[in-house]
């Protein structure tokens, strides 16, 4: 007599992995974990930037003033400095600083602690918002996000509402080492006007007077772009 037979198990041909898939370079986790590790570093070079910047600080006096006074607005990739939503609070405005790198958060808390500062990435949707100022946050991921970046503000923004992109010229679009010396590999994209112009063009975004700096001294020698825009 034969035995008699079990039931067979049902085992899947390839099992569902129950932990995340590692993150890409320039991917949000990405960005989360590179920022945590030089936020520290960042903070000690730049925390007194604005000071020796006066046409960033100009440009961002003009952007308040476009936004009015109250305005909510999000400063994107807020960093561990936190100063451009401090001296945007400065002018006035209702700003809430931004960032994916949950240690940037809280040094920027503890820098000023008068202001509001969340984890967050900057393309998340949220209250519809006055305005949304870019400061150095598009360098972190790749050109091909720009569209999909510029098409959020455009959603958060209400029609009449401001954006300030401000950004580093250059072609650069890659993981390089980390030029702050951490001995990191960090992901990198820089800009040509036109580039940033197209994508929020597409986005439709009404674009004002861009205008490029060269460098100062003390910084990377690369051309600043500035490009202010209107949700119609
Ligand atoms: C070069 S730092 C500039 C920080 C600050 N705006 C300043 O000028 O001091 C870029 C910052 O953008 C943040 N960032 C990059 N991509 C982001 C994203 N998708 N959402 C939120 N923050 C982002 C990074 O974590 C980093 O703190």
């Amino acid at each position: 007599m034969s035995a008699p037979s079990q039931p067979t198990p049902q085992v899947p041909l390839r099992s569902t992995p129950q932990v995340p898939l590692r993150s890409r370079p320039g991917d949000a986790a990405d960005v989360a974990r590179v920022w945590d590790a030089r936020a520290d570093r960042y903070l000690e070079l730049f925390r007194h930037e604005l000071a020796g910047k006066p046409f960033d600080r100009e440009v961002l006096a003009a952007f308040a003033g476009r936004v009015g006074a109250g305005g909510r607005v999000r400063d994107a990739g807020c960093g561990p400095c936190g100063h451009v939503t401090a001296l945007l609070a400065g002018h006035g405005l209702d700003v809430l600083g931004v960032d994916l790198s949950p240690r940037c958060v809280e040094l920027a808390r503890r820098e000023h602690p008068g202001c509001r500062f969340e984890v967050m990435d900057q393309r998340a949707g949220g209250d519809r918002l006055d305005g949304l100022v870019s400061y150095y946050s598009l360098h972190d991921q790749p050109k091909s996000e720009l569209a999909g970046t510029f098409a959020a503000w455009a959603r958060l923004l209400r029609p009449g509402g401001e954006l300030l992109v401000v950004a580093k010229e250059g072609t650069g679009d890659g993981v390089v080492d980390d030029p702050l010396g951490t001995g990191l590999r960090v992901y990198w994209a820089e800009f040509a006007a036109s580039e940033l112009e197209a994508a929020a063009r597409a986005a439709g975004f009404v674009i004002g007077e861009i205008t490029t700096r060269e460098a100062y001294d003390d910084e990377i020698p690369t051309r600043r772009i500035y490009l202010p825009a209107t949700r119609p």
